[in-house]
């Protein structure tokens, strides 16, 4: 039974208190962190979300009954302490903030006891996540996610405030809207009212933004949650939130104007970090050519060089075959990595056949004991091939050049982590660097092998570069679209693109994405209708907030920077959602739950 706090009014934060407030009377309110019973002396941590202030039960100066009711205090039980601030003289603690500060209490009232916690509140715990995820309201309770949260607050606002100033409304969107074709499968919600049929909870609000522009309303912007019913990493969630934006009257170089001053605006609001603009851009064929990634990590160098040219009419049939195929073969030079142990090689080695390569072959110039190179295929080669691989890779002795041959995708991609991995092993990577990229120019389409068609790279309504659409329909993957992504450090913050505006070329747009017109009618007839009566030209960008809110805390995981977030397999552990509802439940909705599908499933 807890007491009530009647009476009592919170003076302040318990961190909040400065030797200023020495000589005041004070009611502190908060959680105890900890209490220790020296004999007639009882200290009591108080914390609350601004940090820790301490407590002492003098008998002489609480009297008896304060005292005994203090004896009583155990973690986590929710007080309230009326005083008198006080300086701890030469007993101050360095440590915490409130140090130099004590509260010399008069009364106590226990406001509500605590069960024994399954874990201490502690800034640094071992305790195994999923617990921690269990009790997420207590681990919510430890000052890292504390100041995670407090952060992302701070970080809306920031973008609130900036938004506004660039004339951007905010407006909201439902959440139960009609699917939109964004690639991830859609979390759905039956209709009760109309049995049989379903919303679909919005994987971006991004056909919704468009018709804002349509209406008129000239610059948008919602903090918007997104639903996507795809594999979960790190850094993805089931639900997310988007900083979501639309232009009308925009071009590329407009959103990345608004967004460069975003950036700056919300690293210096929120760190006190100033971001230089503009950021550098790149295409993204350079990116893929040369950092083998459509967000490179620009925080080391190791760029990529393609040697097809030197290599292909060498003795080594994988490489000479590889390009007389259509594919690439691509080096990196790692400058005086030579003597690079055989076994960190072979790790290398396993990066390039984990990623679908077929190996990494390896020259280390000059490297042997008696001057010669090193190399996994010198045996297939003339001395004056190796020289011109050197060559074109700018390397010299004591270099290693590590290869790879393969289709454009893959080769990619092999390199693209290879090149990661040397960052990592080889410590290359600058911790406190902010490095910043647009990545521009993204191809419209993108063929699937698994679909037999072309799929929308960003999604089918990004505007294609005028100057490549006349490659529509003789060579669709040869054109670019105006889309752009902002990569930090190495990951995709956020995308956008220009949108599709004339109904020309969003009708062939869909055709070569293989919907008929009837297709295309029950699917986004909506916009189809809405593009009829005067469209704006109009652009936008989407950033994961999440992504931004983790990179900003320094956090490993996007669930650090979330205060209910749910695990791997989308469940949520402290609700148990989802979970099996009443049969009345799915009655109202004509469900029939297919047990049999599930149960075979499990085997
Ligand atoms: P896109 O699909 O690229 O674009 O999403 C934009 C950004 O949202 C973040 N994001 C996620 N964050 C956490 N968990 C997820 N599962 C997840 N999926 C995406 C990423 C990503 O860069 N409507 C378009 C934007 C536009 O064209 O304006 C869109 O949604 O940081
Ligand atoms: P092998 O003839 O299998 O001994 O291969 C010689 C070297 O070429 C080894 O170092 C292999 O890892 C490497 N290698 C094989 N296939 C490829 C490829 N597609 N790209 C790059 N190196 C390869």
């Amino acid at each position: 039974m807890g007491e009530t706090m009647k009476g009592l009014h919170r003076t302040a934060r318990c961190a909040e208190f400065t030797k200023e407030d020495i000589g005041k009377e004070v009611t502190v309110m908060g959680w105890v962190q900890k209490s220790r019973n020296k004999g007639g002396l009882i200290f009591t941590d108080v914390r609350d979300r601004s940090g820790i202030l301490q407590v002492v039960f003098e008998e002489e100066k609480c009297g008896k009954e304060v005292f005994e009711k203090a004896a009583t205090l155990r973690s986590e039980y929710c007080v309230a302490v009326v005083g008198l601030l006080r300086s701890r003289g030469t007993d101050a603690n360095e440590k915490i903030a409130t140090g130099a500060i004590e509260v010399e209490a008069k009364q106590l009232r226990i406001l509500s006891e605590s069960a024994v916690p399954p874990f201490q509140i502690e800034d640094e715990i071992n305790t195994r996540e999923e617990l921690r995820l269990q009790y997420r309201y207590l681990d919510l309770r430890r000052s890292p996610l504390q100041r995670n949260i407090m952060l992302r607050h701070k970080l809306c606002i920031a973008v609130r405030n900036y938004m506004d100033e660039q004339g951007f409304l905010e407006i909201e969107t439902p959440t139960f809207i009609k699917s939109t074709p964004e690639g991830a499968r859609d979390y759905l919600v039956p209709s009760r009212v109309h049995q049989g049929e379903f919303y679909a909870l919005p994987q971006s609000p991004q056909l919704l933004k468009q018709l804002l522009m349509c209406s008129g309303f000239d610059r948008y912007f919602q903090l918007a949650r997104c639903y996507r019913d795809e594999d979960l990493r790190a850094d993805r969630q089931p639900e997310f939130t988007q900083i979501d934006m639309e232009l009308s009257f925009a071009d590329v170089d407009d959103v990345i104007a608004v967004n460069e001053g975003l950036i700056k605006r919300i690293w210096k609001e929120v760190l006190g970090v100033d971001i230089q603009t503009p950021i550098e851009r790149m295409t993204w064929q350079v990116a893929m050519d040369k950092y083998g990634s459509d967000k490179p990590d620009l925080r080391f160098d190791l760029p990529i060089t393609d040697i097809s040219d030197v290599v292909k009419d060498c003795g080594f049939s994988v490489f000479a075959d590889t390009v007389k195929d259509g594919g690439f073969v691509r080096a990196i030079r790692v400058p005086g990595e030579g003597h690079m142990p055989r076994k960190k090689i072979d790790a290398l080695v396993e990066v390039a056949k984990y990623y679908g390569g077929k190996g990494l072959a390896y020259l280390c110039v000059n490297c042997a004991d008696d001057g010669s190179h090193k190399c996994s295929f010198a045996k297939f080669m003339k001395e004056e091939e190796l020289e011109a691989i050197i060559k074109a890779c700018g390397a010299e002795k004591g270099d290693l050049i590590v290869i790879a041959a393969d289709k454009f995708t893959r080769v990619c991609q092999v390199m693209g982590q290879v090149r990661l991995e040397l960052g990592r092993s080889l410590d290359l990577i600058d911790k406190n660097a902010w490095r910043f990229l647009w990545v521009t120019e993204f191809p419209l389409l993108e063929w699937s092998d698994e679909e037999g068609r072309f799929m929308a790279m960003h999604h089918p309504f990004t505007m294609p570069m005028e100057e490549d659409w006349q490659y529509i329909d003789s060579d669709p993957g040869r054109v670019r679209a105006k889309a752009y992504d902002i990569v930090l450090n190495g990951t995709e913050l956020g995308g956008g693109s220009v949108r599709i505006h004339r109904a020309d070329i969003q009708k062939k747009m869909l055709e070569v994405l293989g919907f008929t017109p009837e297709m295309a009618q029950s699917q986004f007839g909506f916009l189809l209708e809405a593009f009829k009566y005067g469209v704006p030209p109009h652009a936008g960008l989407a950033y994961g907030l999440d992504r931004v809110a983790m990179w900003m805390a320094g956090a490993e995981s996007i669930r650090d920077v979330m205060a209910f977030p749910k695990v791997k397999d989308a469940s949520d552990l402290m609700m148990g959602a989802p979970s099996v509802v009443d049969e009345k439940q799915l009655r109202d909705l004509a469900i029939k739950v297919d047990h049999d599908a599930i149960n075979k499933k499990d085997i």
